[in-house]
């Protein structure tokens, strides 16, 4: 009966939820502290001469070693919260360690604040960032000058004191300025005024009407938007939502532009173009919006806030590639627009926290990048499994279900490596347990894949059932660790199980429980190769305001939710990680999936795009999405191959499992409404299409893998735009239909039903070569080429100049690979060179951080190919290992194959001066050499004589 009841309720949150559209969302308008923030820009750009809204205080200038601090005042022009004499600011630049890095803070002199300004370094830093104090500094009445010079690169900023702005350069070119608008204005908060008492009716009537008559056009302008700078001030209604806004307004504004150039890329999570397009000026929509949201059925081309957010912006130009961070985890709206024909101006709207700003001034993305992740985390090395191929369905329905499953891969000789399962293995949507009657065995079931080298994850989410009988709900209540509302009482939602509570992991104390929940002997039927999903993590509530948490909730030490909402899910993601570690004594790397992230999500593993279509059109955009999340850092991402909702058409299914083979995170998923679509329901041609897209996954694993170590110590992404191995091509700049893997594969997706033929952008500067059938291409004068795509064909091009490692026979999963034998395609440039990586180790534990792994540098010159084993790439290590139990360090390469050789060599010769068997095919100059006699971990060559 209360079951029934329950089902009933749940029906009904589940048909809510179902309605989800546009409308459960806000728009800017409908935002208290976005309206109030565009109407400073309209006020700013309608009347110049209200003059500039903040000005310096001469007296306040200290030059320090490290950096600057100054003091500005509001100058009450605007008018939103300042009090008569205006606001104070205290503004510091530091320069810091991170190679070509300031950081910009400014807080209240004087903090009104009822409640101190959230600040989010302890969840986002990885430490206090170090300061720098290699500059020279000066200052006369107009500005303050700093220069300091890395590598080979002169940066320099300059605070102008009227109009306050800060310019920064690098190599005497400006590269970003803020306030250069005007549009900085900090709501420092206010106490609450009560209104006026209004004057008699008729008084007041006549009042209005005298009012009305009197003003100009423009003085009615100034009126409403100066009004309109105040709205909502102090709370406010959404739909049934109510905001109570205990602590008034709070937001932050600011522009910052990147003069000279067109593009701007970053702030996932978007459903948008890579490149990202105007937002005002010649078009009028709505701002980017970061708030993580559960979004049923997203939209495509639309700057609506999803799953994740990352306040990270990069721009780049010809010889410059910059970006800006700003760290808040609170909701943030960003206008971009086109102020003049080659600048891009950025207009930030924050609604709480602090004004605490990263500027990386690059001058290239990779400089870029490692700054920006030596600060906020370098990204986990996954284990080998985990950028194999992965099984989910919601839901596999049993252990049959499983076993036929993992059987079927076998029997139609399809490796992968994972097998998932949803919400529906739990009893009764309470994680951390099992449906008995369906998984009477968990570990039994997760044993049997275990012998083939398979692993299991299953899927725990942050809502708890609210149950006094499920152990983790009594417990988390009397610990007192879900979050709260404002009269302290615990928070109640509705999420799968029903009603729910959510554990707080902003409390120490919640992340130490919420771990030890994985211990094997808290999470019963665990095993060590079960791993684990994160989902419904923005946290997702479906009676909530916008299906989330009303921002007035409370959490650990009084912070509201609205200062913390962006890392909640990263904060679930890293107690789960903490667990794994945890019930592994250290020593097994996790592999943990979330749905929502924020910027430092990197150090705790992989993100997906969450729930989209098996759509043409979401196959596309699954490019420009997960090109934003690795330019900003997240290395480790992918989109639902096949796509969520909706049954893919054969056609589709394979063209995605051809895309998806070259991205980093590879894993079919569906809904439960959804037919099965495991990749032998569909038959031939489609199956075998499918196999072997994904005998193509893993066969280039171990270049992948070594992209994967790569980004691990310079957060350089695994998947790349074109402009960042092509940095002066402009034709590659606003490029989103193509993507590159590493340095060496260039890919175009055939992204339309029955495309016979496509045209792929090839940039000059290297030669290309077709990857299926290793002949050198010949593009136009354009770099344009047009290639015929039947539906076993997906255009992949490979660079001349590199060498990748791969592992040509392939296995029922990656770990039964783990003893064979390596192949290098090496694709020479026009000057007949290439260059090369390979790492490699156990595949499992942290041993790699003390030295346990094998790295090769691999180099073709001079008609000779040399593997050397230089110590130095991986500074990381942070201890030798006495005993290395990596059995990996003898890898044998088993064979070369070199392309674009101009003729037969007359003999190979190995290292020993033994002749090597050869064979050479004119058609591509194609040299494959068995057995070079080359292992990995010991230096050795290969000579070609012509
Ligand atoms: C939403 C997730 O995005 C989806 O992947 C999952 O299958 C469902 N929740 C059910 O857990």
């Amino acid at each position: 009966m209360l079951a029934a009841l329950l089902l009933a309720i749940l029906g009904l949150a589940v048909s809510s939820v179902m309605a989800v559209k546009q409308h459960d969302f806000k728009l800017c308008h409908q935002s208290g502290f976005c309206s109030r923030q565009r109407a400073v820009a309209e006020l700013v750009e309608k009347f110049p001469t209200l003059g500039p809204n903040y000005k310096f205080i001469e007296s306040s200038l200290k030059l320090g070693k490290a950096g600057v601090e100054f003091k500005i005042v509001e100058q009450s022009h605007i008018g939103g919260s300042v009090q008569p004499g205006g606001d104070e600011l205290l503004v510091t630049l530091d320069i810091l360690k991170a190679a070509g890095t300031v950081r910009v803070r400014a807080d209240p002199v004087v903090a009104k604040d009822q409640k101190p300004r959230y600040k989010s370094d302890e969840f986002v830093l990885t430490s206090v960032p170090e300061k720098s104090n290699l500059k020279v500094a000066s200052a006369n009445d107009k500005d303050v000058h700093y220069e300091w010079t890395h590598d080979s690169a002169k940066y320099a900023f300059v605070v102008e004191k009227s109009p306050f702005t800060i310019r920064f350069y690098v190599n005497g070119d400006e590269a970003i300025s803020m306030n250069d608008h005007d549009l900085f204005f900090y709501e420092n908060q206010i106490v609450k005024e009560e209104p006026a008492p209004a004057p008699p009716a008729d008084q007041n009537a006549a009042a209005e009407d005298k009012k009305v008559d009197e003003r100009s056009d423009d003085e009615k302008e100034f009126d409403r938007l100066k009004e309109a700078v105040r709205k909502d001030q102090w709370a406010e209604q959404f739909g049934s939502h109510h905001d109570s806004k205990p602590h008034g307004p709070t937001s932050i504004g600011l522009d910052i532009s990147f003069p000279g150039s067109k593009h701007v890329y970053g702030i996932p999570e978007h459903a948008t173009s890579f490149a990202l397009k105007p937002t005002r000026g010649e078009i009028s929509g709505e701002p980017y919006r970061l708030y993580n949201f559960d979004v049923f059925e997203y939209e495509l081309n639309s700057p609506m806030a999803l799953y994740g957010s990352i306040p990270f912006m990069l721009s780049h130009k010809k010889g410059q590639t910059v970006g800006v961070f700003w760290q808040n985890p609170s909701e943030m709206w960003i206008d971009v627009e086109h102020k003049s024909a080659d600048s891009t101006t950025s207009h930030w709207m924050v609604e709480s926290g602090s004004f605490d700003i990263f500027v990386f001034l690059g001058p290239h993305a990779a400089a870029v990048l490692d700054s920006y992740t030596s600060l906020t985390g370098r990204a986990a090395m996954p284990q080998s499994f985990a950028i194999a191929y992965h099984q989910c369905r919601w839901n596999y329905l049993d252990e049959a279900d499983v076993q036929g499953v993992d059987g079927n891969f076998e029997k139609h000789d399809i490796p992968y490596d994972v097998l998932w399962l949803d919400i529906e293995h739990t009893d009764g949507k309470r994680y951390f347990t099992w449906d008995n009657a369906k998984f009477p065995n968990p570990a039994n079931m997760q044993s049997d894949l275990a012998v083939k080298g398979r692993k299991m994850v299953t899927i725990i989410d942050p809502h708890i059932k609210k149950d006094d009988n499920y152990h983790v709900s009594s417990e988390a209540k009397s610990a007192g660790i879900f979050v709260k509302n404002k009269d302290g009482s615990d928070y109640e939602g509705w999420c799968w199980p029903g009603s729910s509570n959510w554990i707080d992991y902003t409390n120490a104390a919640a992340r130490s429980f919420w771990s030890k929940k994985f211990l094997y002997n808290q999470y019963e039927g665990s095993t060590p190769t079960l791993y684990t999903w994160n989902d419904m993590n923005e946290p997702s509530v479906f009676n909530g305001p916008e299906i989330t948490m009303p921002k007035d909730l409370v959490h650990h030490d009084n912070v509201e939710h609205r200062d913390v909402h962006n890392i909640y899910g990263m904060l679930q993601h890293r107690s789960t990680y903490e667990g794994h570690l945890l019930r592994s004594i250290d020593n097994d790397r996790p592999f943990i999936l979330s749905r929502a992230f924020f910027a430092g999500s990197q150090r705790y593993g992989a993100i997906w795009t969450g729930d989209n279509f098996a759509r043409w059109d979401h196959l596309e955009a699954s490019v420009p999405m997960l090109l934003s999340i690795g330019i900003a850092g997240q290395s480790f991402s992918g989109a639902d191959v096949g796509g969520f909702f909706g049954d893919p058409e054969p056609e589709l299914m394979v063209r995605w499992f051809q895309t998806a083979a070259f991205q980093p995170f590879y894993r079919g998923h569906a809904h439960i409404d959804t037919k099965r679509r495991e990749p032998w329901i569909y038959g031939e041609p489609f199956t075998g299409h499918i196999r072997s897209a994904i005998r193509t996954r893993y066969q280039l694993l171990p270049y992948i893998y070594t992209l994967f170590r790569e980004s691990t110590v310079s957060g350089t992404p695994v998947m790349r735009p074109l402009w960042y191995a092509f940095p002066d091509d402009e034709a590659t700049f606003a490029v989103d239909d193509e993507f590159m893997l590493g340095s060496a594969f260039l890919i175009k997706p055939v992204v339309q039903k029955d495309t016979a033929e496509t045209e792929v952008l090839l940039p000059a500067g290297s030669n290309w070569y077709d990857y299926e059938t290793l002949v050198k291409v010949d593009p136009s004068a354009s770099g344009k080429l047009n290639v015929k795509t039947p539906l076993d064909k997906l255009p992949v091009f490979l660079r001349g100049g590199s060498i990748v490692p791969r592992r040509d026979r392939i296995r029922r999963s990656s770990a039964l690979t783990i003893k064979d034998p390596y192949t290098l395609v090496i694709a020479l440039d026009e000057k007949g060179e290439a260059l090369g990586e390979f790492y490699n180790d156990d595949g499992r534990s942290f041993d790699y951080k003390k030295g346990d792994y094998v790295y090769a540098q691999l180099e073709f010159r001079d008609n000779t190919l040399r593997c050397t084993s230089p110590v130095a790439k991986y500074t990381d290590v942070s201890a030798k290992i006495s005993k290395p139990k990596f059995t990996g360090h003898d890898s044998r390469v088993e064979r070369l194959i070199i392309v674009g050789v101009h003729s037969k060599p007359k003999r190979v010769v190995s290292s020993s001066g033994a002749n090597l068997e050869f064979t050479f095919a004119r058609e591509g100059g194609v040299v494959v050499v068995k057995e070079p006699q080359g292992v990995f971990g010991k230096e050795w060559h290969v000579a070609f004589e012509f």
